[in-house]
């Protein structure tokens, strides 16, 4: 029904202008008494296996949605109904900014991708606290931070600590972004320097708090392995929670597309398919080097339930999805959960085989 008549109509009209249509006919509908009740039953998949308990956070599922999709803290509720465990709002900056000039989000339907450059249009750290403040479910809500575009990374600590301060009380997790494509020189936050001068300030005001709030660092797929070796120092020097991989790429290599489409579809975060295989090979590779110590939140290309367990294998805890739920509908959620718990019980259920030689 999604594939077949929803969405090659959405499909028809702008992106962004898309976006705030479902969000408005979602929360409409969201109105129907009952109606809540009915999708979250027939979507949210229960089973022991996605239970999964990281920095003393207890997801019911494996799936999330990924940030971007409720920049400022509207419609986590509403959305909740769709069967995620989580839902990370942001990213938020301290001060409300439009972002990039429109348009700015565009579709690549021959592989399966968005190619995004929004630019953390938001509208500020006070009024995402106070929708938080009027939270309805009891679904787990990550607050992803960053910093306004004016702002240069010099400053970029004060920004991160101020928008961490106005959401502490209000969030169950943060997600510290400095792996976005779209602001200016934001990817040389991470380098270790500039990353210890930001999570510096939150690990310490985190300390005087009476409630511990983990903090999960969001990596772009863009860096290579030995500058990840560098993020995963500085991770264990800070005493972070987890690390979310990753963010959208610039790389345009795995498209289809000829130049002249890409060329003139311009600068921009790439997701959806094409990212899948960076974004397996970087959750790999932190589990990997940390010997499964470090809890990875997977993200980046997964558009079917295949792809979620693809992610699982690769070592992740939990899953995010963000273009897979635009182009495959909400229905993704509950595939994800369901291939998800069928590959953990077959793992669990099955006794080690050993060989005798
Ligand atoms: C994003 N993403 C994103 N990430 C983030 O940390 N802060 C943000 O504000 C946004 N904004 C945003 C807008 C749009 C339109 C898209 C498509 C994506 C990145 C997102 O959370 C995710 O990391 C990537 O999109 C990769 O996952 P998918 O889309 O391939 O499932």
């Amino acid at each position: 029904m999604y594939k077949g008549f929803i969405r090659p109509l959405l499909f028809l009209i702008d992106p962004e202008k898309v976006h705030h249509l479902v969000v408005f006919f979602v929360r409409l509908l969201s109105g129907v008494p009952g109606l809540n009740n009915l999708i979250k039953k027939a979507l949210f998949i229960k089973h022991k296996s996605l239970k999964t308990t990281v920095a003393g956070l207890h997801f019911n599922n494996k799936v999330g949605l990924a940030a971007g999709f409720d920049k400022n803290a509207e419609f986590f509720d509403e959305f909740a109904a769709f069967g995620f465990s989580f839902i990370e709002i942001g990213t938020v900056t301290p001060l409300p900014q439009p972002g990039n000039p429109k348009p700015r989000l565009f579709r690549l339907p021959e592989d399966k991708a968005l190619i995004n450059r929004m630019g953390f249009n938001n509208k500020g750290a006070d009024y995402a606290a106070a929708k938080l403040r009027k939270r309805r479910t009891n679904i787990i809500i990550g607050g992803n931070i960053g910093k306004n575009t004016a702002t240069p990374n010099e400053k970029a600590p004060q920004d991160y600590l101020t928008v961490f301060k106005t959401l502490y009380d209000q969030v169950d997790y943060f997600t510290v972004n400095v792996s976005c494509p779209n602001i200016k020189d934001l990817d040389k936050l991470q380098d270790s320097d500039s990353l210890a001068d930001i999570l510096g300030p939150l690990v310490k005001f985190r300390s005087e708090q009476a409630i511990r709030r983990p903090v999960f660092l969001k990596i772009s797929p863009d860096i290579s392995f030995r500058q990840l070796d560098e993020t995963l120092e500085v991770y264990s020097r800070m005493g972070l929670d987890g690390i979310i991989a990753t963010n959208t790429t610039t790389d345009r290599k795995c498209l289809s597309y000829d130049a002249d489409f890409i060329v003139k579809t311009g600068a921009g975060g790439l997701s959806g398919l094409p990212l899948k295989q960076r974004a397996l090979d970087i959750v790999r590779y932190i589990c990997k080097q940390s010997e499964g110590r470090i809890p990875v939140i997977g993200v980046g290309g997964i558009m079917t339930a295949e792809d979620a367990v693809d992610m699982i294998k690769a070592g992740a805890v939990l899953v995010q999805v963000y273009t897979g739920f635009i182009y495959e509908g909400p229905l993704i959620v509950k595939r994800c959960n369901q291939a998800i718990a069928e590959y953990l019980s077959s793992r669990i259920e099955q006794p080690e085989v050993h060989y005798v030689s």
